[in-house]
């Protein structure tokens, strides 16, 4: 069913429900039984399977715009892959060349860059925003409102807790570093606590505890537990 106010110039499967407003750009691809609530907008050249549901106001395919404003240039492509049985929360936005895995959530007003790469059964919080090239392994799950920082990779079955902040950049801000920026990489069944800052380059080795509110600004080994400003081992 498609209802007579949205626009959808892209050929869609019976099963599918578009709701009032919604707009599907050329050459989209929906799956069977997908769910497009109002005011949701797909960009041409998306790629969405079977069973997803895209809830109000969300915006599938954004293109990074540079206005001489940035110091990272984007790069991407006219793409984006949303495997089968995702839910996408209303207002979340996702940008061109973003792939997410089946059966993984991304919460509202979640924002999430080009690059990215999701795994399944993932959960993105609601308004958590993922910076360009963040790679998420399999059932790992972010909590709310958590930053993570451009050009970082997230294991498997990694928890990181709300408001959990990010960095990618020790010159904060010189624009000559902008393309040599590495944010933590945060290894398999690793767990991160509320509030915790993660400085860049740091590598968080897998089944590691991070304590809550912790500045992690060393690597961390494997199997360890750390906490406090500097986080030391205890
Ligand atoms: C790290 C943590 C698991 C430790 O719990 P615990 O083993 O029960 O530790 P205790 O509460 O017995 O505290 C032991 C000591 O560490 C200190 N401590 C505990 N948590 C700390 C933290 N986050 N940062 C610094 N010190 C901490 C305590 O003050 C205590 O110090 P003391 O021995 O000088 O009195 C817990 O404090 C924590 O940070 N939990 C994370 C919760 C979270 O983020 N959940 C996310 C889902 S909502």
């Amino acid at each position: 069913m498609i209802h007579a106010t949205a626009i959808v110039k892209s050929k869609i499967p019976e099963s599918c429900v578009i709701h009032p407003y919604v707009v599907i750009g050329e050459n989209v691809v929906l799956g069977g039984n997908c769910v497009i609530h109002s005011f949701v907008v797909i960009s041409d050249h998306c790629e969405i399977a079977k069973n997803v549901e895209i809830f109000p106001g969300a915006y599938i395919g954004k293109e990074p715009k540079n206005t001489g404003a940035l110091t990272h240039q984007p790069r991407f492509k006219r793409k984006l892959k949303i495997d089968s049985d995702c839910s996408i929360g209303p207002h979340a936005v996702i940008y061109y060349d973003v792939e997410i895995s089946h059966n993984t959530l991304i919460g509202d007003g979640a924002s999430i860059r080009e690059q990215c790469v999701i795994g399944s059964k993932v959960i993105i919080g609601r308004y958590v925003t993922l910076n360009y090239d963040v790679k998420i392994g399999n059932r790992t799950k972010i909590m709310d409102h958590t930053w993570l920082a451009g050009n970082m990779e997230v294991g498997e079955d990694v928890f990181i807790s709300g408001g959990v902040m990010t960095a990618n950049d020790n010159n904060i801000g010189l624009a000559e570093y902008a393309d040599h920026l590495t944010g933590p990489n945060i290894a398999n069944r690793s767990r991160i606590g509320i509030g915790a800052i993660i400085l860049p380059n740091v590598t968080i080795e897998q089944n590691s505890l991070v304590a809550a509110g912790s500045v992690v600004t060393k690597d961390v080994v494997a199997n360890s537990s750390v906490k406090g400003m500097p986080a030391r081992g205890y």
